[in-house]
């Protein structure tokens, strides 16, 4: 699909940008490259994301041109509804993308396996919907990749039976290189396939080349596209959806955030439409942790600046839980807020670990914070299971030889329930 940019110009670019994340780690595992299986025009790189309550967006790629059209109902047998969407394409560089297919279907019933259909294909997938109320059961994992230890994370998360996905940036690592997001696509089209997979921006996804190339998230907003319209944003960069009595946010912390951006604006306006009664947990994904007592990543502008700028707006819109990724690594705070431990301030989980090509980031500040609970290099995902309105279980599940084992885990009580942190 598409043409490559010149090779030698493309390596000397991605040594420039790899220079960047340089750490002392062990050996980072190979970027696979996972090869469409059928013809031009049969779908490939299926995700789907959930839209507004009821709905959801099925999202595919074909070579060559073939129906934005979706067929779907309630058993394989009983694909009865139809919906048509639309397609379009990107270029990059010499690259020419293939064509990009979105098409919205619904309404559709709460906790309920749907088969589908894809353009005039045969092929039966299928997928289930959230629950509507508690129990919900989120996977969460950034900085996934495409090596041999995404394969891992991804078998581990397949087997956890979660409802929604969470990717908190960086998502391929195809770094320039376009044909990667198409086999980052395929890795994935068996978990984004079946379930939701909400996502937000890293580092690796803005894909700018100074002169050349001067959109950022161009493959990433094209491929990833997510409900942002119907959460009042104008970006698809920043979104917030309400799913089972779960308010969630995503952020993008390589877009702007200071106070006059309309990434804060909007974030401001849709944290004051928060109702704590239909959603009494608030949870957000953003990149670059604001906190972070791994050696890695330490002190750069967009963890530092942004916690500057929103960190308030989030403690007093009383939020639960902040998931980021970007270092290479599990690690869970305590509640905080201002660099100091507060009851009603979000609870930090890095959760960078989903088994990327740099590899791990291993080495911890010493002595370990007060505020940091928990910390390991370890390559792994999370599973945040929202029991009611006032319980949520978040364990880590890391991968150990193969298995995923349980290796922390915490009880956590929303603050919409708690009595001293009302507002
Ligand atoms: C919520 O779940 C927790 C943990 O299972 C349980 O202890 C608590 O009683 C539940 N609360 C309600 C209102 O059901
Ligand atoms: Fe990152």
């Amino acid at each position: 699909m598409g043409s490559h940019f010149p090779g030698l110009a493309l390596s000397v670019l991605v040594i420039i940008i790899g220079s960047v994340h340089c750490y002392n780690r062990p050996p980072p595992g190979k970027t696979l490259f996972v090869s469409h299986d059928g013809d031009d025009s049969s779908p490939q790189q299926v995700h789907i994301s959930q839209v507004g309550q009821d709905k959801m967006r099925i999202s595919w790629i074909t070579e060559s041109p073939t129906p934005a059209k979706v067929q779907y109902g309630p058993s394989p047998s009983a694909i009865s509804f139809s919906a048509t969407g639309t397609t379009s394409s990107y270029h990059y560089t010499l690259y020419q993308s293939g064509e990009i297919h979105n098409v919205l279907i619904g309404p559709l019933k709460s906790n309920t396996v749907y088969y589908y259909r894809l353009g005039d294909s045969t092929k039966t997938y299928n997928f289930k919907t959230t629950p509507s109320q508690f129990p919900i059961k989120f996977g969460v994992v950034g900085d996934l990749g495409q090596t041999e230890w995404t394969v891992s994370t991804l078998n581990h998360l397949g087997k956890s039976n979660y409802d929604m996905l969470l990717l908190p940036g960086d998502l391929s690592y195809a770094d320039l290189v376009q044909t990667l997001w198409d086999s980052f696509g395929r890795l994935v089209e068996p978990l984004a396939s079946q379930r939701p997979w909400m996502v937000t921006t890293g580092n690796h996804d803005v894909e700018k080349i100074p002169v050349i190339h001067r959109t950022p998230f161009t493959a990433y907003n094209a491929r990833w596209q997510m409900p942002f319209e119907e959460s009042g944003s104008d970006s698809n960069l920043y979104y917030s959806f309400d799913v089972s009595g779960v308010h969630v946010i995503m952020l993008g912390s390589y877009t702007d955030f200071d106070p006059e951006s309309s990434q804060y604006k909007w974030l401001q306006g849709d944290l004051q439409k928060i109702n704590r009664g239909k959603t009494p947990w608030v949870v957000v994904n953003l990149h670059a942790p604001w906190y972070n007592s791994n050696e890695a990543h330490q002190g750069e502008a967009e963890s530092v600046n942004m916690k500057t700028s929103m960190e308030d707006l989030l403690y007093n819109a009383r939020v639960d839980v902040v998931f980021t990724g970007h270092v290479h690594a599990y690690e869970r705070f305590t509640r905080v807020y201002k660099d100091k431990g507060n009851n009603c301030g979000p609870v930090h989980i890095t959760i960078g670990d989903g088994g990327n090509r740099e590899g791990l980031a291993t080495r911890y500040q010493d002595p370990k914070p007060e505020i940091s609970i928990f910390r390991e290099a370890s390559f792994g995902h999370g599973i945040f299971e929202v029991v009611n309105a006032s319980h949520a279980l978040w364990s880590w599940h890391k991968n150990d030889n193969e298995e995923a084992v349980a290796s922390d885990s915490v009880w956590l009580r929303s603050l919409s329930s708690t009595t001293a942190c009302k507002v």
